[in-house]
């Protein structure tokens, strides 16, 4: 006995479901998109580099007589390896802010925007900078720099 109520063919369902799911993928993929930038902002990556407000780097990352540019403390800070040692200092000249290179042929830091000049204790040697650039404590134990470390 048939009913005058069309029966739903299997066909039918999985399509429906098909279109469900599809659907629920889409909207869920959306809201992912949307959602996904907020968390990133509010929970900081972990930085395995850091450890409190240490930042340990592999020696070989800045071979003798090259530098390397590192956040330590949220502050841009290079580190300088050289024959004399290993140095790290602020890297934000103290006059109007620029980030500071090092000058591996002159050996001494060098600000490009208004050339101001300074040693490898921060010292100004020349230029517009009123002030020193700031000292920070490194040291190289194995084969690891320490930024930060007494
Ligand atoms: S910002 Fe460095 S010398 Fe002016």
């Amino acid at each position: 006995m048939e009913s005058g109520k069309p029966k739903k063919s299997y066909l039918t369902t999985t399509r429906r479901v098909f279109t469900n799911s599809l659907m629920g993928g889409i909207i869920g993929g959306v809201i992912g998109w949307f959602l996904y930038p907020i968390f990133r902002f509010l929970i900081p990556p972990k930085n395995i580099n850091q450890d409190s407000n240490i930042v340990k780097l592999n020696a070989t990352e800045i071979p003798v007589g090259k530098s390397k540019i590192v956040n330590y403390n949220e502050i841009p800070t290079i580190v300088i390896r050289t024959n004399q040692g290993l140095f790290a200092l602020t890297a934000v000249c103290t006059h109007l802010g620029c980030i500071v290179n090092w000058d591996e042929v002159n050996q001494e830091i060098v600000c490009p925007c208004h050339a101001a000049k300074y040693d490898l204790n921060g010292n100004v040697l020349s230029g517009p900078a009123p002030k020193p650039l700031t000292l920070v404590k490194a040291k190289i134990i194995d084969d690891k720099i320490l930024i930060g470390e007494a």
